[in-house]
Parts: C-alpha cells; structure tokens; sequence
C-alpha cells in the first residue's frame, strides 16, 4: 500500500511510519526539514539541471528539433540562486540521512560540478563517481561540440568516517562485462513501453530516468526493507523500482500532474 499526502505547508514534524511508502506532494525545500533526523538509508536525488537552454529553438543537422529540458522546474535567476537551493536540500538530506546511509546524486555537465563541490564543502564524502553512458544518446546540436553520451552520478556518505555502508560487490560486479564492478554503467535512455506518454504521445516528463539505472542504485546500494528517499521524484521512477524490489520508499515532488503520474505508476508496479 502507499499513500498520496498533499504538505499543509505547516510546521507539524512528519513521523517516519506515517509517510513510509507515501508520495509527498510539495516544496523539498519546505518538506525536508519536517522529516526526522536520520531516518533513511538511501537518498537518491535527480535535481533540476539549470541547463539554461536559448529561447530560440535549437535545430540539429537534418533540422529536427532539440528537445533540452525547458520546463518551469529547470529555471533559476543565477547560479548563486541554484547553488543556495542546492545547499538547502543538501543540508537537509545529509541530516536525514541514518549514519551508515549513502546518497547518490545525479547530474549533467551543467550542475554536477557545481553540486560536486558543495558536497565536498559540506562534508559529504564521494565514494565514486558512476557514469552513465548512453547507448543510445540525443544526437548532437549542430556539430560544434561532442555529442553527450553521459551522466555523472555522485554515490556519497556522510563524511569520510562512515566505513559500514551498504555495498554489493557481486551485484556490483555482474553489470560489467570485464567482472571488475567498474564504474560506468551503459545503460539506454528510457524508452518503448516504460516511458510514460499522455494521450497525444508526448512525454509526460522531459527528464524521466531508465528503471534500469535505479535498479542498479538500489541493488548494489540497499538491502530488502531499507527505506530510500527521493525528495524530487519526477514521475515516480525510484518509488517504482523501490516497490519492486521490496525497498521502502520516500517521495517528495511538487508538480502536481508528476504525482498523478506516479500515483497511476505504483498501482501498476
Ligand atoms: C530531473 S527531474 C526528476 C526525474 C525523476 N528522476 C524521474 O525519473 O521521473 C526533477 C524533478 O524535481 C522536481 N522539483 C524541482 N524542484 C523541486 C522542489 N523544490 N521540491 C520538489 N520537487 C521539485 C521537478 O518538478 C522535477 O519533476
């Protein structure tokens, strides 16, 4: 069973049984610091990017439309605005954190740097840096600079002193093909019958992430009962692949159409 929980946008704490396997539908920014203090054990994140696309459109060769991230969620006055949303959530969620919990980060070449280094100043120890590489990545602009093929995830703890971390090797180790349980993870961007369309066929959410790629957050990094977090959730995917594979699940998300969405997901999952 979940739950769908609409913030009253009070002060009232939120107990961890109450909201265990519920979608939040809300600010992280105002939700977060209503959440206990370590009570998770895995924090998956995929915050807006800041890509700063040109209002004009962008046409690639053969003169098809670049799709980028244009939505209302993606747009920041500065980088000094993205970085102090940045450090709000972080602070929080590295608060919420139980003390052996890891969080990974997920980020393009436009924000993962800057949360790269607010992390490290923060304290947050990275573990590993996972690439994401696209099998099947958007063709480039105009041909005035490589094609991004890739997504940098950040897998961190809490500071350098936390050593008992969940970690699957062997899980680790059967993505890759040499047996090393290297960091780069080749995975297809989400597609066929997982991505979630509205009744004209358009996508219902530009950013939505594989299954596959939080299947393997969630089986080299949790065990069976954790409880994992995912304060801006999109259409839903880790509470998806959560509920498959019997983890515990937290999701915050603040676009209401997005929560509909996962409501519709998990009662399929
Ligand atoms: C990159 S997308 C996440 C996509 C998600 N991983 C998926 O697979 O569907 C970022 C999401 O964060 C949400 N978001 C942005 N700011 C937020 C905030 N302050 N509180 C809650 N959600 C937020 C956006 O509405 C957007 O759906």
């Amino acid at each position: 069973m979940y739950m769908m929980i609409k913030d009253s946008g009070g002060r009232r704490l939120y107990k961890i049984a109450k909201i265990k396997n519920s979608i939040i539908l809300g600010d992280a920014i105002k939700v977060l610091p209503k959440l206990p203090s370590g009570s998770v054990d895995l924090i998956f994140t995929d915050p807006p990017y800041f890509m700063q696309l040109p209002s004009k459109k962008l046409r690639r060769w053969g003169g098809t439309d670049v799709l980028g991230v244009k939505d209302g969620w993606d747009k920041f006055g500065s980088f000094e605005d993205y970085d102090k949303f940045t450090i709000e959530y972080l602070t929080q969620l590295r608060r919420v954190m139980k003390p052996n919990a890891t969080i990974w980060v997920i980020g393009t070449y436009h924000n993962i740097h800057r949360i790269g280094k607010i992390m490290l100043d923060m304290g947050f120890w990275i573990l590993n840096d996972v690439i994401w590489l696209k099998s099947n990545p958007m063709p480039n602009f105009l041909g005035v600079r490589f094609t991004n093929g890739t997504e940098t995830l950040l897998w961190a703890v809490k500071d350098k002193q936390v050593k008992k971390y969940t970690f699957n090797k062997s899980v680790a180790r059967s993505y890759d093909p040499s047996g090393l349980g290297m960091n780069v993870w080749r995975i297809p961007l989400c597609s066929g019958d997982e991505r979630i369309r509205d009744r004209s066929g358009n996508k219902v959410h530009s950013t939505q992430k594989p299954e596959e790629l939080l299947r393997r957050i969630l089986l080299t990094s949790t065990k069976e009962g954790d409880i994992v977090l995912d304060p801006m959730a999109g259409v839903g995917t880790t509470g998806a692949i959560a509920k498959r594979l019997k983890r515990n699940f937290i999701m915050i998300e603040k676009e209401k159409g997005y929560v509909r969405e996962i409501e519709k997901r998990l009662k399929g999952a």
